[in-house]
């Protein structure tokens, strides 16, 4: 029988000379292997006497014990030796996991925004872009409401230090834009963008919002088309459960006027917050378009009628998802705006 001692120290020897992966695994067959030695000596112990067997075999079980743990401490410390040579020679480890590229999404106002071009796209909508600074004569003067005008107080302002210019409160300047364009052909347009009110921030109101105004001049145009057209829309935007309400309103370029009200998304129509305890939020007005304003854009008022609104994106969204607070969406928390990518 060999000498259990003798075998053990060799190998512990030798193994701390070994330098690489391969030499440790030349070294795991020489001594752990199937026909390593240590290997060779445990099926040497069956032909002992019987009464040496015993200690013969726990002896040689300690070495192998000993000689794996050896090897797995090598091991490791080959492995360690390796990458930081790697490292050192190079900038790249290539083994670390790549950084996950993280895809951006629309906002979820812009998500919206898409979701009505599309369904007054099926109306035959086409969308007209306007501009989001403005004089003073086409956000208000051209809709019918004069310098001092007491309807001025319906839009706080935000007026530049050039006089007679201002971002403009609503996108309904962009109706007397349209109509010069389009002049004197009958068309059908939306027209969406930011709008600007210098007025408290709260749970239903923003300084900066989006507005999708919209208007049909044709001949033989009447009330009940518009009221067509946003019920389809509301049904399209909400889906046919959710109820849709017109109150007569003012304002000074649509007569008659009305406004909108969708049934609260929050509260199901029994009262919150958010819809200032009426169960309904207003989410547009609307109207025929008034003779001086159509005049104002080219157009005979003794010939041609047509309809305009103007709808608020975020108050769409609001009772689209369910949601409570108008300040969410341009507060920047990610946390809130990824719950829709
Ligand atoms: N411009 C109005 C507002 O901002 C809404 C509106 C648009 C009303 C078009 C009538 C017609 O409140």
């Amino acid at each position: 029988m060999v000498d259990m001692d003798q075998l053990q120290q060799r190998a512990l020897q030798e193994l701390e000379d070994v330098g690489s992966s391969e030499g440790l695994e030349a070294w795991r067959q020489a001594y752990l292997g199937r026909a390593g030695e240590l290997t060779t000596a445990l099926r040497g112990i069956g032909q002992l006497p019987a009464a040496e067997r015993p200690a013969a075999g726990q002896r040689a079980n300690q070495v192998r014990q000993v000689l794996t743990s050896a090897f797995e401490a090598r091991e490791k410390a080959i492995e360690a030796q390796s990458l930081a040579a790697m490292l050192e020679s190079s900038s790249l480890d290539v083994r670390l996991p790549g950084r996950p590229p993280s895809l951006g999404h629309l906002h979820v106002i812009n998500q919206v925004l898409r979701d009505v071009y599309a369904i007054f796209a099926q109306m035959g909508f086409s969308v007209f872009q306007t501009r989001e600074v403005e004089d003073d004569t086409t956000n208000f003067q051209m809709l019918n409401i004069p310098p001092d005008h007491p309807a001025r107080d319906m839009w706080s302002t935000f007026y530049t230090t050039t006089p007679g210019v201002l971002l403009r409160t609503h996108t309904s300047p962009g109706q007397v834009h349209a109509m010069r364009q389009f002049h004197p052909d009958p068309f059908r347009v939306i027209l969406p963008g930011k709008c600007y009110r210098y007025e408290q921030v709260t749970t239903r109101s923003e300084y900066m919002f989006h507005q999708v105004e919209g208007l049909a001049i044709g001949q033989h145009i009447t009330m009940g088309d518009l009221k067509g057209i946003l019920e389809h829309f509301a049904r399209q935007m909400f889906g046919p459960e959710r109820r849709l309400r017109f109150r007569a309103s003012y304002f000074p370029f649509t007569e008659p006027s009305a406004e909108a009200d969708v049934d609260c998304a929050i509260c199901g129509g029994k009262g919150c917050q958010l819809c200032k305890h009426t169960g309904w939020l207003e989410i547009l007005g609307g109207g025929m378009v008034h003779p001086t304003v159509l005049a104002n854009g080219g157009y005979d008022p003794a010939i041609y009628s047509g309809f305009a609104f103007g709808m608020g994106p975020e108050r769409l969204a609001l009772l689209k998802y369910g949601i409570n607070d108008i300040r969410l969406f341009y507060a920047n928390d990610v946390r809130f705006l990824q719950q829709f990518g």
